[in-house]
Protein backbone atom coordinates (compact mmCIF):
# COMPACT_ATOMS: atom_id res chain seq x y z
CA UNK A 1 0.00 0.00 0.00
CA UNK A 2 3.20 2.48 1.20
CA UNK A 3 4.59 1.88 -2.52
CA UNK A 4 0.51 2.42 -4.46
CA UNK A 5 0.25 5.47 -2.33
CA UNK A 6 3.67 6.83 -3.58
CA UNK A 7 3.44 5.86 -7.27
CA UNK A 8 0.48 7.33 -7.57
CA UNK A 9 1.09 10.69 -5.92
CA UNK A 10 4.45 10.74 -8.37
CA UNK A 11 2.01 10.13 -11.06
CA UNK A 12 -0.59 12.05 -10.24
CA UNK A 13 1.63 15.01 -9.80
CA UNK A 14 3.60 14.48 -13.00
CA UNK A 15 -0.18 14.52 -14.67
CA UNK A 16 -1.15 17.98 -12.94
CA UNK A 17 1.33 19.60 -15.40
CA UNK A 18 0.39 17.63 -17.97
CA UNK A 19 -0.34 19.01 -21.60
CA UNK A 20 -4.06 17.81 -21.97
CA UNK A 21 -5.01 17.89 -25.62
CA UNK A 22 -8.44 16.35 -25.26
CA UNK A 23 -11.83 18.28 -25.83
CA UNK A 24 -15.00 18.58 -23.14
CA UNK A 25 -18.35 17.01 -24.22
CA UNK A 26 -20.31 19.74 -25.55
CA UNK A 27 -23.11 17.66 -27.20
CA UNK A 28 -24.90 17.28 -24.02
CA UNK A 29 -24.92 21.33 -23.50
CA UNK A 30 -24.64 20.66 -19.37
CA UNK A 31 -21.10 18.82 -19.33
CA UNK A 32 -19.96 21.97 -21.10
CA UNK A 33 -20.32 23.75 -17.44
CA UNK A 34 -17.85 21.54 -15.72
CA UNK A 35 -14.80 23.06 -14.73
CA UNK A 36 -12.67 21.24 -17.00
CA UNK A 37 -9.68 21.20 -15.27
CA UNK A 38 -10.67 19.42 -12.88
CA UNK A 39 -8.60 15.98 -12.02
CA UNK A 40 -8.98 13.28 -9.63
CA UNK A 41 -8.25 10.18 -8.53
CA UNK A 42 -9.02 7.19 -6.33
CA UNK A 43 -8.00 3.65 -6.00
CA UNK A 44 -9.01 1.47 -3.35
CA UNK A 45 -7.22 -2.10 -2.36
CA UNK A 46 -8.67 -5.11 -1.97
CA UNK A 47 -7.65 -4.58 1.60
CA UNK A 48 -10.07 -1.63 1.91
CA UNK A 49 -7.27 1.00 1.78
CA UNK A 50 -8.48 4.01 -0.27
CA UNK A 51 -5.81 6.34 -1.96
CA UNK A 52 -7.98 9.82 -3.32
CA UNK A 53 -5.94 12.49 -4.65
CA UNK A 54 -7.27 15.72 -5.84
CA UNK A 55 -10.84 16.36 -6.93
CA UNK A 56 -11.44 12.75 -5.95
CA UNK A 57 -14.83 13.79 -4.00
CA UNK A 58 -15.64 16.00 -6.40
CA UNK A 59 -19.00 14.75 -7.36
CA UNK A 60 -19.10 14.36 -11.41
CA UNK A 61 -21.87 12.95 -14.53
CA UNK A 62 -20.76 9.20 -14.38
CA UNK A 63 -22.42 8.71 -18.05
CA UNK A 64 -21.41 5.23 -19.54
CA UNK A 65 -20.17 4.46 -16.11
CA UNK A 66 -23.25 3.55 -15.17
CA UNK A 67 -24.26 1.12 -18.11
CA UNK A 68 -22.20 -1.23 -15.79
CA UNK A 69 -24.69 -0.61 -13.03
CA UNK A 70 -27.31 -1.48 -15.49
CA UNK A 71 -25.96 -4.54 -16.75
CA UNK A 72 -25.62 -5.92 -13.68
CA UNK A 73 -29.54 -5.72 -12.74
CA UNK A 74 -31.07 -7.09 -15.48
CA UNK A 75 -28.22 -9.57 -16.03
CA UNK A 76 -29.28 -10.99 -12.33
CA UNK A 77 -32.92 -10.83 -13.33
CA UNK A 78 -32.52 -12.49 -16.17
CA UNK A 79 -29.15 -14.66 -16.53
CA UNK A 80 -27.82 -15.71 -20.15
CA UNK A 81 -31.40 -14.83 -21.67
CA UNK A 82 -30.59 -11.31 -21.93
CA UNK A 83 -27.98 -12.28 -24.70
CA UNK A 84 -30.85 -12.51 -26.58
CA UNK A 85 -31.14 -9.19 -27.12
CA UNK A 86 -27.69 -8.02 -27.27
CA UNK A 87 -24.40 -9.52 -28.24
CA UNK A 88 -21.17 -9.52 -26.75
CA UNK A 89 -19.05 -8.20 -29.09
CA UNK A 90 -16.72 -5.43 -29.64
CA UNK A 91 -18.01 -2.74 -31.90
CA UNK A 92 -15.39 -1.31 -33.42
CA UNK A 93 -17.12 2.00 -33.80
CA UNK A 94 -18.62 4.97 -31.82
CA UNK A 95 -20.05 4.75 -29.05
CA UNK A 96 -23.25 6.19 -30.66
CA UNK A 97 -22.72 4.52 -34.25
CA UNK A 98 -25.49 3.67 -35.83
CA UNK A 99 -24.16 1.80 -38.80
CA UNK A 100 -24.08 -1.81 -37.17
CA UNK A 101 -27.40 -1.54 -35.86
CA UNK A 102 -29.17 -1.73 -39.22
CA UNK A 103 -27.08 -4.16 -40.35
CA UNK A 104 -27.41 -6.38 -37.46
CA UNK A 105 -31.35 -6.36 -37.51
CA UNK A 106 -31.50 -4.22 -34.18
CA UNK A 107 -29.22 -6.31 -31.98
CA UNK A 108 -26.95 -4.17 -30.65
CA UNK A 109 -23.32 -5.14 -30.44
CA UNK A 110 -22.68 -5.20 -26.41
CA UNK A 111 -24.57 -3.56 -23.43
CA UNK A 112 -22.24 -0.62 -23.43
CA UNK A 113 -22.75 1.19 -26.86
CA UNK A 114 -25.75 3.37 -26.67
CA UNK A 115 -28.21 0.87 -28.39
CA UNK A 116 -26.85 -1.81 -25.86
CA UNK A 117 -27.56 0.48 -22.82
CA UNK A 118 -31.15 1.16 -24.29
CA UNK A 119 -32.19 -2.13 -24.56
CA UNK A 120 -30.90 -3.10 -21.11
CA UNK A 121 -32.82 0.04 -20.10
CA UNK A 122 -36.16 -1.95 -21.99
CA UNK A 123 -35.52 -5.09 -20.50
CA UNK A 124 -35.61 -3.50 -16.37
CA UNK A 125 -38.66 -1.43 -18.02
CA UNK A 126 -40.50 -4.37 -18.49
CA UNK A 127 -39.87 -5.67 -15.34
CA UNK A 128 -39.78 -2.64 -12.70
CA UNK A 129 -42.90 -0.45 -12.39
CA UNK A 130 -41.08 1.90 -11.19
CA UNK A 131 -36.95 0.96 -13.00
CA UNK A 132 -35.28 4.43 -11.62
CA UNK A 133 -35.95 3.84 -7.53
CA UNK A 134 -35.04 0.30 -8.22
CA UNK A 135 -31.83 1.53 -10.01
CA UNK A 136 -31.10 4.60 -7.57
CA UNK A 137 -31.98 2.22 -4.59
CA UNK A 138 -29.12 -0.31 -5.73
CA UNK A 139 -26.60 1.93 -6.42
CA UNK A 140 -26.93 3.79 -2.76
CA UNK A 141 -27.06 0.17 -1.16
CA UNK A 142 -23.89 -1.26 -3.28
CA UNK A 143 -22.22 2.61 -2.35
CA UNK A 144 -23.69 2.55 0.85
CA UNK A 145 -24.54 5.95 0.27
CA UNK A 146 -28.38 7.53 0.55
CA UNK A 147 -26.95 11.05 -0.87
CA UNK A 148 -25.82 9.57 -4.21
CA UNK A 149 -28.77 10.69 -6.50
CA UNK A 150 -29.45 11.74 -10.35
CA UNK A 151 -28.39 15.05 -11.35
CA UNK A 152 -31.46 16.38 -13.30
CA UNK A 153 -29.77 19.51 -15.28
CA UNK A 154 -28.03 16.79 -17.03
CA UNK A 155 -30.50 14.65 -17.66
CA UNK A 156 -33.15 17.69 -18.90
CA UNK A 157 -30.18 18.56 -20.92
CA UNK A 158 -29.33 15.30 -22.70
CA UNK A 159 -33.10 14.88 -23.39
CA UNK A 160 -33.41 18.36 -25.23
CA UNK A 161 -30.90 17.24 -27.61
CA UNK A 162 -31.02 13.29 -27.55
CA UNK A 163 -31.38 12.87 -31.35
CA UNK A 164 -28.86 10.45 -32.47
CA UNK A 165 -30.33 8.71 -29.33
CA UNK A 166 -33.72 8.36 -30.50
CA UNK A 167 -32.56 7.17 -33.81
CA UNK A 168 -31.08 4.49 -32.11
CA UNK A 169 -34.28 3.22 -30.36
CA UNK A 170 -36.22 3.82 -33.70
CA UNK A 171 -34.51 1.29 -35.51
CA UNK A 172 -34.35 -1.22 -32.58
CA UNK A 173 -38.12 -0.99 -32.42
CA UNK A 174 -38.42 -1.28 -36.08
CA UNK A 175 -36.88 -4.38 -35.87
CA UNK A 176 -39.18 -5.40 -32.41
CA UNK A 177 -36.32 -5.25 -30.24
CA UNK A 178 -37.60 -2.80 -27.54
CA UNK A 179 -40.75 -3.76 -26.24
CA UNK A 180 -41.90 -0.51 -24.03
CA UNK A 181 -43.11 3.24 -24.73
CA UNK A 182 -40.09 4.74 -26.64
CA UNK A 183 -40.20 7.92 -24.44
CA UNK A 184 -39.97 6.01 -21.80
CA UNK A 185 -37.00 3.73 -22.15
CA UNK A 186 -35.34 6.77 -23.34
CA UNK A 187 -36.54 8.96 -20.03
CA UNK A 188 -34.92 5.84 -18.30
CA UNK A 189 -31.64 5.54 -19.90
CA UNK A 190 -31.07 9.29 -19.59
CA UNK A 191 -31.68 9.26 -16.23
CA UNK A 192 -29.21 6.67 -15.72
CA UNK A 193 -26.28 8.49 -17.20
CA UNK A 194 -27.15 11.51 -15.42
CA UNK A 195 -25.80 9.52 -12.38
CA UNK A 196 -23.41 11.66 -10.23
CA UNK A 197 -20.30 10.16 -8.13
CA UNK A 198 -16.92 11.19 -7.29
CA UNK A 199 -13.77 9.27 -7.75
CA UNK A 200 -13.85 8.10 -3.95
CA UNK A 201 -17.44 6.57 -4.02
CA UNK A 202 -16.86 4.70 -7.84
CA UNK A 203 -13.55 2.93 -6.69
CA UNK A 204 -15.29 1.65 -3.33
CA UNK A 205 -18.52 0.69 -5.38
CA UNK A 206 -16.77 -1.37 -8.07
CA UNK A 207 -14.09 -3.06 -5.83
CA UNK A 208 -15.94 -6.13 -6.06
CA UNK A 209 -15.38 -6.43 -9.66
CA UNK A 210 -11.74 -7.44 -8.15
CA UNK A 211 -13.42 -9.69 -5.58
CA UNK A 212 -15.13 -12.45 -7.84
CA UNK A 213 -18.06 -10.70 -7.17
CA UNK A 214 -18.52 -10.20 -3.76
CA UNK A 215 -18.24 -6.60 -2.18
CA UNK A 216 -15.18 -6.94 0.32
CA UNK A 217 -16.94 -3.79 2.64
CA UNK A 218 -20.21 -6.02 2.95
CA UNK A 219 -19.67 -9.50 1.89
CA UNK A 220 -22.77 -8.83 -0.29
CA UNK A 221 -22.52 -10.79 -3.20
CA UNK A 222 -22.69 -8.52 -6.27
CA UNK A 223 -22.44 -11.17 -9.08
CA UNK A 224 -21.59 -14.47 -8.73
CA UNK A 225 -18.22 -15.13 -9.51
CA UNK A 226 -18.72 -16.72 -13.21
CA UNK A 227 -20.72 -13.75 -13.75
CA UNK A 228 -18.16 -11.54 -12.47
CA UNK A 229 -15.68 -12.76 -14.54
CA UNK A 230 -17.34 -12.02 -17.90
CA UNK A 231 -18.33 -8.66 -17.36
CA UNK A 232 -14.80 -8.47 -16.77
CA UNK A 233 -14.06 -9.75 -20.08
CA UNK A 234 -17.20 -7.40 -21.82
CA UNK A 235 -15.32 -4.21 -20.13
CA UNK A 236 -12.18 -5.35 -21.74
CA UNK A 237 -13.19 -6.37 -24.86
CA UNK A 238 -16.29 -3.19 -25.27
CA UNK A 239 -15.39 -0.76 -22.79
CA UNK A 240 -14.19 1.78 -24.04
CA UNK A 241 -15.99 1.75 -28.00
CA UNK A 242 -13.61 1.93 -31.15
CA UNK A 243 -10.81 2.61 -28.37
CA UNK A 244 -11.37 -0.81 -26.63
CA UNK A 245 -7.72 -2.28 -28.46
CA UNK A 246 -6.04 0.87 -27.60
CA UNK A 247 -6.85 0.87 -24.02
CA UNK A 248 -5.65 -2.74 -23.72
CA UNK A 249 -2.66 -2.23 -25.25
CA UNK A 250 -1.55 0.71 -23.04
CA UNK A 251 -3.68 0.03 -19.94
CA UNK A 252 -4.35 -3.58 -20.30
CA UNK A 253 -7.27 -3.35 -17.50
CA UNK A 254 -11.09 -3.90 -17.92
CA UNK A 255 -12.86 -0.67 -17.54
CA UNK A 256 -15.89 1.33 -18.40
CA UNK A 257 -15.52 5.06 -19.84
CA UNK A 258 -18.25 8.30 -19.39
CA UNK A 259 -18.07 11.21 -21.66
CA UNK A 260 -18.38 13.05 -18.21
CA UNK A 261 -14.71 12.64 -18.55
CA UNK A 262 -14.94 9.41 -15.64
CA UNK A 263 -12.65 6.28 -16.39
CA UNK A 264 -12.66 3.34 -14.39
CA UNK A 265 -10.50 0.41 -14.10
CA UNK A 266 -10.24 -3.09 -12.43
CA UNK A 267 -6.96 -4.96 -11.97
CA UNK A 268 -8.48 -8.69 -10.33
CA UNK A 269 -7.82 -9.62 -7.15
CA UNK A 270 -5.87 -5.89 -6.62
CA UNK A 271 -7.72 -3.04 -7.06
CA UNK A 272 -10.74 -0.59 -8.43
CA UNK A 273 -9.19 3.01 -10.00
CA UNK A 274 -11.11 5.91 -10.89
CA UNK A 275 -9.89 8.95 -12.89
CA UNK A 276 -11.62 12.50 -13.78
CA UNK A 277 -10.76 14.34 -15.74
CA UNK A 278 -13.40 15.82 -18.41
CA UNK A 279 -11.28 16.53 -21.31
CA UNK A 280 -12.19 14.04 -23.81
CA UNK A 281 -9.89 12.53 -26.74
CA UNK A 282 -11.51 11.67 -30.37
CA UNK A 283 -13.22 8.37 -29.48
CA UNK A 284 -15.41 9.95 -25.85
CA UNK A 285 -12.62 8.89 -23.43
CA UNK A 286 -10.99 11.45 -21.18
CA UNK A 287 -7.56 12.26 -22.84
CA UNK A 288 -5.59 12.65 -19.54
CA UNK A 289 -7.29 9.66 -17.41
CA UNK A 290 -5.99 7.24 -20.36
CA UNK A 291 -2.69 8.09 -20.20
CA UNK A 292 -2.69 8.44 -16.59
CA UNK A 293 -4.39 4.76 -16.17
CA UNK A 294 -1.21 3.83 -19.07
CA UNK A 295 1.46 5.18 -16.67
CA UNK A 296 0.02 3.63 -13.70
CA UNK A 297 -0.41 -0.06 -15.26
CA UNK A 298 3.39 0.75 -16.46
CA UNK A 299 5.16 1.99 -13.33
CA UNK A 300 3.20 -0.75 -10.96
CA UNK A 301 4.26 -3.43 -13.77
CA UNK A 302 0.84 -4.90 -13.78
CA UNK A 303 -2.32 -5.64 -15.89
CA UNK A 304 -3.92 -8.37 -16.60
CA UNK A 305 -1.48 -10.07 -19.16
O1 LIG B 1 -26.06 8.55 -24.49
C1 LIG B 1 -25.05 9.25 -24.45
O2 LIG B 1 -24.53 9.70 -25.45
C2 LIG B 1 -24.46 9.55 -23.08
N1 LIG B 1 -25.49 9.60 -22.10
C3 LIG B 1 -23.46 8.52 -22.65
C4 LIG B 1 -22.31 8.34 -23.63
C5 LIG B 1 -21.01 7.99 -23.00
O3 LIG B 1 -20.76 8.26 -21.84
C6 LIG B 1 -20.00 7.38 -23.88
N2 LIG B 1 -18.75 7.18 -23.17
N3 LIG B 1 -17.64 7.45 -23.34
Amino acid sequence: MENIHSVLENIYNKFTHFEDKGQQATYIPELANVNENLFGISLTTLNQEQVNLGDAQQKFSVQSISKVLLLIMAYNIEGEKIWKRVDVEPSGAAFNSMILLELEKGIPRNPFINAGAIVIADILLSHYKNPENEFISFVRRLTNDTSIDFDLKVYASEKSVGYRNYALINMMKSFGNITNLIDEVMDFYFKICSLSMSCAQLSKTFLFFANDGVDPFTNEVVLTPSRNRRINAIMLLCGFYDEAGEFAYRVGLPGKSGVGGGILAILPNKYAVVVFSPKLNEKGNSYRGMAFLECLTTELSDSVF
